[in-house]
């Protein structure tokens, strides 16, 4: 089976992923349970769990590509995010003492292995040159959208520790519109990228991001407005005005 045919097989798991995600909640953060057994220091699971994303692409990439050529740009991108996501991150979020189970943390690394794997193996192929202007400059414009509301959406939630250890309702920018900018940045910037490089790789893992954070955000809503009486009524899950 060649490769293009294991990607497409990917991307339907993703999608019988979804609707078991929407019942079963991943096991951290506002929902942690002690039902899935062994658990590491939060902060260190999180570094674990994406290294592999950082580390795969770009060595793919480079192991495979004959000519270095202008889709290098699109390397770069991708180890903006992850540096951002394996390094610094962990290093800024404020859950001294919290865990997450080792099998998230696992099967978060595997996932990130085989998506760093398609997307700088589908990178490889991608002739810079001969992408339209149209969709090079739409991308790259809905990805850098999407990475600024996924990363100051991430600061406000960190900031609301500095002065308590639990959860306040979050307020500001997207906050006001929907529970969880976060995962609504996530998904901009990864549907961005797929529009920048049109590959089976990017689309890949464009659905993957939908297929695990919408149903996390519909999660995260749900637990704000049973854990908070005043929670805003109009707000949304994760789509301004829409879901
Ligand atoms: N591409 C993908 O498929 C994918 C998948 C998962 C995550 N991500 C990205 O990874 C990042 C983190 O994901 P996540 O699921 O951990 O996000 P999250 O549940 O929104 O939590 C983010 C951080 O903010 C804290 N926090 C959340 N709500 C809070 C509140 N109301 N008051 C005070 N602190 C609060 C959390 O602490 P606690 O840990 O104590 O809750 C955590 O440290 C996001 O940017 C997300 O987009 C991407």
């Amino acid at each position: 089976m060649d490769i293009i045919n294991i990607t497409y097989i990917w991307m339907l798991i993703a999608l019988i992923v979804f609707p078991i995600n929407l019942v079963y909640k991943a096991p951290y953060g506002k929902h942690s349970t002690k039902k899935w057994g062994k658990s590491i220091d939060n902060k260190t699971g999180w570094t674990l769990m994406e290294l592999p994303a950082l580390l795969t692409c770009p060595l793919t990439y480079f192991t495979i590509v004959e000519e270095i050529n202008l889709s290098i740009v699109f390397i770069i991108l991708w180890i903006t995010h992850y540096f951002n996501r394996t390094i610094i991150y962990p290093l800024r979020i404020k859950t001294k003492g919290k865990k997450i189970p080792i099998a998230i943390v696992a099967s978060a690394f595997f996932f990130n292995m085989v998506n760093g794997f398609f997307n700088g193996y589908f990178l490889t192929l991608v002739q810079f040159e001969s992408i339209s202007h149209m969709y090079l400059i739409l991308g790259l414009i809905i990805f850098i959208i999407g990475f600024y509301i996924n990363i100051s959406s991430d600061n406000i939630l960190i900031k609301l520790r500095t002065k308590q250890k639990g959860y306040v309702i979050p307020k500001g920018k997207l906050f006001n519109y929907v529970s969880c900018p976060n995962f609504f940045g996530e998904i901009i910037e990864w549907l961005g990228f797929a529009i920048m490089t049109l590959n089976p790789g990017s689309l890949s893992f464009l659905i993957w991001t939908i297929c695990n954070l919408i149903p996390r955000s519909i999660a995260h809503h749900k637990w704000y407005q049973d854990n908070f009486e005043n929670y805003p009524k109009k707000r949304k899950a994760v789509v301004p005005y829409f879901l």
